[in-house]
């Protein structure tokens, strides 16, 4: 598909084909497509759960209002965004640090600079690092539905579940927070789809405070 089509084709999908299933080699393509998604000094603060279970995939759904995509997706994703993953010693934070020094970007004495410039900039309140999380995390979620599209593969993003429950009944660590939770799978062929929903257009979007 050509990216208009990705981008018109993509739907957030009601009703999945509880017989199709969506290959291992499918969702690994999916997610190291979308790991192409551009972050903040590169710090990807993402990862994910990935649940096929069908009794896992219910233990979810009843903290996600009871929404039945949850459990007939052949895929749901918890998705997490990482509010430590800018902090000096965290594992992926070193790494792209080596990585920078590594590639000629950085010198290693610039290390320090590098750990106070992320602090100052994410580490200043609680709402500075869960919106440098989930704002990184938030584009990869958007990378990951359009490589799924690419792939003929339909998905649903999901706001509507309890983030405490969830976070309690999957032991996720407290440094975690969950912008969305998504399936991935093929549109029940027995459906309709509902019809493209309105959008802004460019005169409601572009703003001025004067
Ligand atoms: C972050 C996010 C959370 C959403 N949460 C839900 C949800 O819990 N349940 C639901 O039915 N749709 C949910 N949606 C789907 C939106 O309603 C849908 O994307 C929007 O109406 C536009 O439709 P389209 O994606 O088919 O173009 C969510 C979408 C996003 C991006």
């Amino acid at each position: 598909m050509d990216f208009r089509q990705v981008i018109e084709n993509r739907r957030a999908v009601n009703f999945f084909d509880t017989e199709k299933d969506v290959s291992e080699d499918q969702l690994r393509q999916i997610l190291e497509t979308a790991a192409r998604a551009p972050s903040s000094f590169n710090l990807q603060p993402w990862s994910l759960m990935v649940l096929r279970d069908k009794e896992e995939k219910l233990r979810l759904q009843k903290h996600a209002w009871d929404q039945p995509k949850v459990s007939e997706a052949p895929v749901t994703m918890i998705i997490l965004a990482d509010m430590d993953g800018w902090q000096a010693g965290h594992r992926f934070v070193e790494k792209n640090f080596d990585s920078l020094v590594e590639t000629g970007m950085m010198s290693e004495g610039q290390r320090d600079w590098f750990h106070n410039a992320c602090k100052n900039l994410y580490g200043a309140s609680m709402e500075r690092q869960m919106a440098f999380a989930c704002k990184n995390t938030g584009f990869f979620a958007m990378a990951l539905m359009l490589a799924a599209k690419d792939l003929g593969i339909d998905t649903h993003p999901m706001d509507g579940f309890d983030i405490d429950g969830v976070k309690k009944e999957f032991n996720i660590p407290e440094n975690y927070w969950i912008p969305l939770l998504l399936s991935a799978g093929y549109f029940r062929s027995d459906k309709t789809m509902l019809p493209p929903k309105w959008r802004k257009s460019f005169d409601e979007m572009v703003v001025r405070f004067d």
